[in-house]
């Protein structure tokens, strides 16, 4: 079928199941073209638990799906892609998590949105890459175990010296790959440009950031700033809307290798199938997502400053 014919039947369908559909910022281009919605992964999570719609075909990873059906359990939660997971998430099992804070007992567990129900159900409190520091900063503790990403771990024990945070040695593949030489010649190439960095890059490829922020940050970042050119170290999905709004500023890629094949796995045509059986669904185990929904809750609770 054309991709045309595809986006119109997608359309119809999302009409007919009164559904919303999501999309993350790393999607494919046709995707984010049709979808209700973009954001990054929280974002998306909140506006489902707020639509009024039943049904959320939800364009991500896996873990993202699971945070619309912990902070929506009455909504049909639907993951076009089953298979589409995150590997950082799958660096720690609820097992692992449990065995960790053995170690470190009086330790208080932060943890990534990215990561499985379990393991938020086995943690004191999320954050998200744009709130990590604000979380660390508001808890009264002296020890943090900071799971599962440890660029973002270090990152938050940059920021926050006064306590002691031990890092999980988790990564994502994509934003780990980025080397120091690259964002070296694109500066060099693009002298005037600033360069902005998601915190789950190597901490070398943070210190040679602009500005650091997630990704929504990195499109509030761009259309503010007076700077015409911007290296992006992020996953390449971003352009999409990056450039469609700010259509006379340039976004220069450091690196080929910033795609995470997940995020791309999703296609048009799997959209379709989802919305024509209502599968695959993501629910959570009902204890599960009540402890897990607590730790959203506490990062929620958060003030922002
Ligand atoms: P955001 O929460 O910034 O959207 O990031 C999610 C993600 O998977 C980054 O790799
Ligand atoms: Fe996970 Fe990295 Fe892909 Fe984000 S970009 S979904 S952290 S593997």
């Amino acid at each position: 079928m054309e991709q045309e014919q595809l986006k119109q039947r997608i359309k119809k369908l999302v009409k007919e199941r009164n559904a919303l559909l999501m999309a993350h910022n790393y999607q494919r281009d046709e995707i984010q073209e049709i979808a209700d919605i973009t954001g990054d992964s929280l974002a998306l999570s909140m506006e489902a638990a707020k639509t009024d719609k039943q049904v959320i075909v939800f364009c991500g990873v896996h873990f993202m799906a699971e945070s619309a059906a912990i902070l929506a359990p009455e909504k049909t939660v639907l993951l076009p892609r089953e298979d589409a997971g995150c590997p950082m998430a799958d660096m720690i099992t609820a097992d692992q998590l449990r065995e960790f804070k053995a170690q470190h007992p009086g330790a208080t567990v932060v943890t990534y949105v990215n990561s499985t129900a379990a393991v938020k159900a086995e943690s004191d409190i999320c954050c998200t890459s744009s709130n990590a520091v604000n979380v660390a900063r508001s808890l009264d503790a002296d020890q943090l175990l900071m799971v599962p990403d440890r660029n973002l771990g270090r990152y938050i024990a940059k920021h926050v010296p006064e306590k002691d945070c031990i890092c999980w040695e988790g990564y994502c593949p994509t934003h780990d790959r980025l080397r120091v030489e690259e964002i070296v010649q694109a500066k060099a190439k693009y002298p005037e440009a600033l360069f902005m960095a998601h915190p789950e890059c190597t901490p070398e490829i943070l210190e040679l950031a602009d500005h650091i922020c997630s990704t929504s940050g990195m499109y509030e970042f761009a259309k503010q700033n007076p700077a015409q050119t911007f290296i992006v170290g992020t996953e390449n999905g971003i352009l999409w809307r990056l450039k469609k709004e700010n259509p006379d500023k340039e976004f220069i890629m450091p690196s080929r290798s910033l795609v995470c094949p997940n995020m791309k796995l999703t296609s048009l045509e799997d959209i379709l199938t989802c919305l024509q059986t209502m599968e695959p669904r993501i629910t959570v185990p009902e204890d599960v997502r009540a402890q897990a929904k607590l730790t959203l809750d506490r990062m929620l609770a958060v003030p922002r400053y």
